[in-house]
């Protein structure tokens, strides 16, 4: 999708396809108050009569005059705006013009009066790039050509940086969305880590990867041991970003990326376990964001670490009742295989900390079940050790729409993780706060960096009760990519 922006113009514009914002039981489309005079009476008349309704969608044909088209897309109530409403509406406008088989269309964003023209045009520029993408990779028929987009308004050096921005905070989410996809057999450990190579070459990152053998030698006791039932052998993806000063800290991002989660011997039922190909998400997430860091050439120092499994049972496989040894140097009792995602992150933690002394660790990870039992399918969790840094967080929640909701987690958390025989144990007592003892667990692997630990289990992909909306069609969603590009952006 080509992004141009043209001074307005807008009855004289010669494109396929108008379009203009329409609040609710208002008979003016907005920024297009001056020129109302000209535009035909029957064109008012439906913009009286589609009365402005959220997300409503009209196209009406407009003969003898440049646009071959007005669509008219409703905004709601001014009182109900919010900083998706924009993104929401335009997503709809976006997938109206693909679904019309349109070459290009243009966008007339709203007044500064209505809502700040930056934030306007980022929404735009974000809601349509997202609302055209699909996962049909493996579909023989694909879906209709994405068209170009116009937005008509006065140019200027901050609206251009806004647009450039927001395409590539997009194009991050929509690539983390499209490996997040993939099926099981398609992406595997060894894959995903290709991936990172290909970015990391395109944009100047140092990218390691971590083989079986060398995780064994180093003391990665929790990834070698998850990974050790399956043949699709585990991977420590590192991805560095250095545009920062040298000497100083990164922000270290760990995302957790079990290719596949059978739950290993303490095997998960059959119903849905389709959708545990959706637990490398966090990882995708961490790849998507680095992806977009680079391109963005943000001038700090930013670490992105994933961990990637399958955890599969078999004759290979780590049992329960198993003692292992962490990264952090800690042993941890197995009692459920199917905890295996604060094992593979511990390593990954410890090693982030120990490796870059960073100034703050935020982890990604479809940790828990318990985490959609409390907060549902439209928010993730959050459980840190440190205010400002969780804080900082549920700003840029706010300002991206990206929900997070912050949990406790205090010393009777911990002692619910302690272990009999082992400093720890990979679950807590019973299934109580399951959300927080698993984070619980994941605290001990580090001492003292501020981190944020960021639960996507309910979120990281479209599921029962998942809001609809344009730009997140069936599948993975990108969850948390635009949520802490935007934070990377404020520090
Ligand atoms: N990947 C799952 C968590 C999950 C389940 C996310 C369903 C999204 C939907 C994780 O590895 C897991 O299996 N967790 C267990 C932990 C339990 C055994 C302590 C869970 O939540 O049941
Ligand atoms: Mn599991
Ligand atoms: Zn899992």
């Amino acid at each position: 999708m080509k992004i141009k922006v043209e001074n307005p113009n807008n009855l004289k514009k010669k494109t396929a396809m108008l379009c203009g914002f329409v609040l609710e039981d208002s008979d003016k489309i907005l920024g297009f108050e001056n020129v109302d005079s000209k535009i035909n009476p029957s064109i008012k008349q439906s913009i009286k009569d589609m009365s402005g309704i959220f997300g409503k969608i009209l196209v009406i044909p407009t003969p003898g005059i440049p646009p071959q088209r007005i669509l008219l897309a409703g905004l709601g109530k001014k009182e109900k705006f919010n900083n998706d409403t924009i993104r929401f509406v335009s997503g709809k406008i976006a997938q109206k013009a693909r679904e019309l088989k349109l070459k290009e269309f243009s966008i007339i964003p709203p007044p500064n009066s209505v809502i700040e023209s930056i934030s306007s045009v980022s929404q735009i520029v974000e809601g349509c790039k997202m609302s055209l993408y699909k996962f049909d990779k493996y579909k023989s028929k694909k879906e209709n050509s994405i068209p170009d987009l116009s937005i008509l308004i006065s140019k200027s050096e901050k609206i251009l940086k806004a647009i450039r921005i927001a395409e590539i905070v997009a194009d991050g989410a929509v690539y983390t969305k499209s490996i997040g996809n993939l099926p099981p057999n398609q992406c595997m450990p060894a894959t995903l880590a290709n991936f990172a190579k290909i970015i990391s070459k395109k944009n100047n990152m140092k990218c390691n990867i971590i083989s079986k053998n060398e995780l064994r030698k180093k003391g990665f006791g929790g990834i070698t041991a998850v990974g050790q039932g399956s043949k699709n052998e585990p991977k420590l993806i590192i991805l560095e970003h250095n545009r920062g000063s040298r000497n100083e800290k990164p922000i270290v991002l760990v995302g957790k990326a079990v290719t596949f989660d059978t739950g290993g011997i303490s095997l998960k039922p059959g119903e849905k376990m389709d959708e545990m190909k959706f637990d490398k998400c966090g990882g995708c997430t961490v790849i998507g964001i680095m992806k977009a860091v680079s391109e963005l050439k943000l001038p700090i120092n930013i670490v992105g670490i994933i961990p990637s499994v399958e955890n599969m049972p078999g004759g290979e496989s780590y049992r329960p009742g198993d003692i292992i040894k962490l990264y952090s140097g800690k042993t941890a009792e197995i009692l459920n295989t199917d905890a295996e995602g604060r094992l593979i992150l511990a390593d990954a933690l410890s090693y982030g900390e120990k490796q870059y002394s960073p100034k703050a660790i935020i982890d990604f990870a479809t940790l828990t079940g318990a985490c959609i039992i409390a907060l549902g399918t439209n928010i993730a969790g959050m459980i840190s050790n440190n205010d400002k840094l969780s804080q900082k967080i549920v700003k840029s929640s706010k300002k991206t729409t990206e929900e997070v909701w912050e949990l406790p987690l205090n010393d009777d958390y911990m002692d619910m993780v302690k272990s009999d025989v082992a400093d720890m144990k990979n679950v807590g007592i019973g299934r109580a706060a399951g959300t927080i003892t698993a984070a619980a667990f994941l605290k001990n692997a580090i001492k003292d960096t501020p981190w944020a630990h960021i639960d996507i289990a309910g979120v990281a992909w479209t599921q029962v009760g998942t809001k609809e909306k344009p730009y997140n069609p069936k599948g993975a969603t990108g969850f948390g990519v635009r949520l802490i590009l935007d934070y990377l952006q404020n520090t």
